[in-house]
């Protein structure tokens, strides 16, 4: 308080000598009341970022930029134990094997209507790939599946306007089927796909159809919405078809395109045979939340359809040079390109593109797609824009704003009319952008935040690497107010943000005991034991404030594989427990109330083996714990398990 009055005396004196130093100062405490949630009080925004190389996706609370929670999704995590966990080791499996990271770009909210429904979030996978679905009632991934004939998902999984479809398109074209060809050989040999997945029933994700594409490489795609509802739309670049040296030898066009896709004519052409049945193996994996476990099983075929054999399926629209984003506008009828390195930002309009097909207004034809011509589909270019216009969303008030990243801005603009207004500089080189809302029939507008690439001399330094940056803004007014900053995990590539309301009273605070199947779970103390099948032994345990039961277990020999099933018993909000034991290769766990999770562990030799609880449960938690004797192989120490005193019976 003292200081604020010293402060706020600093400034009328400083106000009466220079004239406008008070203003300046009132606007910053104007702006960190922007950003200032009090302590107990809740975020407006939830806000998802993909992990990038880290293979996460980060919660955050907006405005203020608080950290909520860090989802494990193509990642192996020591602390929960996911992907370590027996349960959880089938959710990383897929034609490769077992593939235990990924590269996660883009987060995207499932919709009803086109707006968020709040029930899920997608991410793909880049580099083997994937798309999972993250249960947003228990901000948990609960299914994943793998994407065949496909080399790099990266135009994904951006869904349609009911969570229809989440798509996904092949970054690096390949041989289909693959096999061993020249590289030489790419123009001839190469293609690439793009696949829909059936995305509406938890579960049941199923490549429903994919499409054979020249051999471009597909970077980014958005669906339609309203109007352009039964479209989606993807950006190639590439089309030289180079396969070395891409930074000169992929930039020689002066247009790519954007691929435009009628997936309710290929759902006509699927239902009239217009396909082939291809072999293809490709795994769906995905969590029972009952049995707490998760299930993989490998899919053989998949049905793909040639444009040559379903017209109207595809079309292309030329694009000024190497796009990047395409995004759909609010209400569904434009059309926004990304060229990196184009001089403009095209603005394409549906309505027109269609006025094209039908009055087939084609400069040419790719592989049995029309190339529609540029003129006939542009709505207007946006002159002049910034350097390297990457990325595009919507505010809901007919303005669109675009990141661009060789310039390191945003620039705010009418996409009606390709009129720019404001301009708004981000530190440093801005990747995607997101407005809140922003890629929905109703955008929230209100904040935008920038995912910049470059960090240097923002923060304190922490040796070579330095996290990646977020900008919050204010967009509610007519300029583009930068309010705040804050750091990453991974490197984000996009980020989606929802109302909190729409999510947050359905969040799951415990797993109900009573509906917990698990094989090996205990429902009470009175149920926890330790079997032996010949060199294997499971211990059923429980776990409530604060010990373990059993505590004690005798009777384990080297040679054994011991498989510790540890059932939280407690049902009550964030009470997990812990579990972890000297000598484990692979993690801890962490076991959530009502849940059971599993633990190998392989002793190695003779002793008496600590095990404890790694999770603070209560003011008795350092003494949850227990010892685990481990006899030498042959040994005939009889198996033996207790808490408190050895039972009579165990001590038979
Ligand atoms: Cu249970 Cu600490």
């Amino acid at each position: 308080m003292r200081n604020f009055l010293v402060g706020g005396i600093t400034l009328i004196m400083s106000g009466l000598f220079l004239g406008c130093a008070p203003k300046k100062e009132a606007s910053i405490s104007d702006v960190a009341s922007k950003v200032y949630v009090a302590p107990g009080s809740h975020d407006e925004f939830y806000v998802f970022f993909s992990g990038g190389f880290g293979g996460h996706v980060t919660v955050y609370g907006i405005p203020s930029g608080r950290i909520l929670k860090v989802i494990k999704v193509f990642q192996q995590d020591p602390e929960t134990g996911w992907g370590y966990s027996e349960e959880t080791k089938p959710m990383l499996m897929t034609s490769l094997g077992f593939i235990p990271w990924d590269d996660t770009h883009h987060p995207w909210l499932s919709q009803t209507n086109g707006e968020h429904d709040g029930r899920w979030l997608f991410i793909n996978a880049n580099n083997v790939p994937r798309i999972a679905r993250i249960d947003l009632r228990t901000f948990e991934t609960t299914e994943i599946i793998e994407i065949p004939n496909s080399g790099g998902n990266h135009p994904s999984p951006y869904g349609t306007e009911n969570t229809e479809y989440v798509v996904a398109g092949t970054r690096f074209s390949v041989p289909i089927p693959q096999r061993d060809v020249p590289v030489e050989s790419f123009k001839e040999n190469f293609k690439g796909t793009i696949s829909f997945i059936k995305a509406n029933e938890p579960g049941k994700m199923d490549v429903a159809f994919q499409i054979l594409m020249p051999g471009f490489n597909y970077d980014l795609a958005r669906c339609g919405r309203g109007p352009s509802h039964g479209w989606c739309f993807f950006t190639s670049y590439n089309t030289e078809q180079a396969h070395t040296l891409l930074e000169v030898n992929a930039s020689q066009n002066d247009k790519d395109y954007i691929a435009a896709i009628n997936w309710k004519r290929a759902e006509e052409c699927v239902a009239q045979g217009k396909y082939k049945e291809i072999p293809a193996t490709y795994y769906h994996n995905y969590y029972d939340e009952e049995k707490h476990m998760a299930i993989s099983e490998v899919k053989k075929s998949v049905k793909m359809i040639d444009p040559k054999e379903c017209p109207g399926v595809a079309y292309f629209l030329p694009t000024p040079k190497s796009p990047h984003g395409v995004d759909v506008s609010d209400d569904g009828e434009y059309i926004v390109g990304g060229g990196k390195l184009a001089a403009v930002i095209p603005i394409f309009s549906f309505s027109k593109m269609l006025k094209a097909i039908e009055q087939k207004a084609f400069e040419k034809e790719i592989d049995g797609i029309p190339v529609l011509k540029y003129d006939a589909v542009l709505n207007c270019e946006v002159e002049k824009p910034c350097l390297g216009p990457l990325h595009t969303e919507f505010d809901g008030k007919g303005y669109a704003y675009t990141s661009c990243f060789v310039s390191s801005e945003i620039v705010k603009y009418e996409y009606k009319t390709c009129k720019v207004v404001d301009r708004a500089p981000a530190y440093y080189s801005i990747g995607h952008l997101l407005v809140m809302g922003g890629d929905t029939r109703k955008p929230y507008g209100k904040y935008m935040i920038a995912m910049n690439k470059i960090t240097k001399d923002r923060q304190l330094p922490v040796g070579p690497e330095l996290l990646q940056s977020a900008q919050l803004y204010d967009i509610s007014g007519d300029k583009i107010r930068l309010l705040s900053e804050f750091y990453t995990l991974g490197e984000p590539h996009y980020a989606q943000g929802i109302l909190a309301s729409k999510i947050k009273d359905n969040v799951a605070k415990i797993y109900p005991l009573e509906k917990n199947k698990h094989p090996f779970a205990v429902k009470s103390e009175k149920e926890a034991r330790v079997e032996r099948k010949g060199n294997v032994v499971h211990v059923y345990m429980s776990a409530i404030r604060s010990h373990f039961t059993p505590d004690n277990i005798e009777g384990v020999r080297v040679g054994d594989t011991v498989y510790f099933h540890v059932t939280n018993l407690e049902q009550d909000w964030d009470i997990p427990h812990g579990f972890a034991i000297m000598g484990a290769e692979n993690a801890e766990i962490l076991i959530m109330p009502g849940q059971t999770k599993t633990l190998k562990w392989v002793p190695k030799a003779p002793g008496v083996y600590p095990f404890y609880c790694t999770d603070f449960c209560s003011a008795l938690h350092q003494e949850m714990q227990g010892y685990i004797r481990v006899s030498p192989a042959g040994s005939n120490v009889p198996l033996k398990y207790y808490t408190g005193l050895p039972s009579p019976q165990a001590q038979k």
